[in-house]
């Protein structure tokens, strides 16, 4: 199991006047699943994400990330998990604007502390894959949102990692960028990595074989589907 979440919730405010933004959830995901996350807005989807990738901690329950539990590990040791085995897109980026597409992508593999020759190698691959060759030098600012999207999933591709979180990564392109990066991520889970992706995009989610619906900060339907249809998990 990638993901192992048991009785995991999220309060905020005070104790006397808590705000449950995640009731007591429980949640499995497996290798090289592909999870689509729904729900109005401010109903916990990345309240969710966040504690999925170990960005903020639960306030009760557990959290198993591949078999290790993680609740009582210390800021370094979250670190290095998320830097190792989980990639992270955004709605909004995320780019460093001071550094080009090759230094954006590079800044995972500084931090694992990987040689310049092998983070050089892995980083170019990475846009590469992307299809972004040609602009290894580019600052984000000279770049579509399309394309700096693009530069951000080769950011988060470049460890290898495990599992792929993405909070609404298309919600700020144009439909033809939209499909690009979704066209990208699908491959990537096809590759073999698990991916949870929140969307607002009814097309996005109804092409997902698992979708998480959420309401209320609480999941309120977690449907798998087959080739036959709809099964209930
Ligand atoms: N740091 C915080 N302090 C207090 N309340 C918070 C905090 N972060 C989130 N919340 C609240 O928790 C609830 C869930 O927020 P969350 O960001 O998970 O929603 P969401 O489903 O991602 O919404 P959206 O679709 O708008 O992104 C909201 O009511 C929000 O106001
Ligand atoms: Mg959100």
């Amino acid at each position: 199991m990638v993901i192992s979440a048991r009785s995991m919730s999220r309060r905020y405010g005070s104790a006397d006047l808590p705000f449950v933004a995640l009731a007591p959830t429980s949640l499995d995901i497996e290798p090289g699943e592909y999870v689509a996350i729904v729900g109005a807005s401010g109903s916990g989807k990345s309240t969710l994400m966040n504690l999925l990738g170990l960005l903020d901690r639960p306030s009760s329950g557990r959290l198993r990330f591949e078999g290790k539990e993680t609740t009582a590990l210390g800021p370094d040791a979250l670190a290095q998990i998320r830097n190792r085995r989980i990639g992270f897109i955004f709605q909004q980026y995320h780019l460093l604007p001071r550094m080009t597409a090759l230094g954006n992508v590079e800044l995972p593999l500084v931090y694992a502390r990987e040689t310049l020759r092998n983070r050089r190698r892995r980083a170019e691959a990475a846009l590469d894959s992307v299809g972004l060759s040609a602009k290894l030098g580019s600052l984000p600012a000279s770049l579509s949102g399309g394309e700096q999207q693009r530069v951000a999933i080769a950011r988060a591709l470049a460890m290898d990692p495990v599992l792929l979180l993405a909070d609404e990564p298309t919600g700020a392109l144009d439909s033809r960028s939209g499909a690009d990066v979704l066209a990208l991520i699908e491959g990537v889970n096809r590759r073999g990595r698990a991916v949870v992706i929140v969307t607002h995009d009814a097309r996005i989610a109804a092409r997902a074989p698992r979708i998480i619906s959420m309401r209320d900060g609480a999941i309120a339907s977690d449907e798998r589907r087959s080739e036959q249809g709809l099964m209930f998990a």
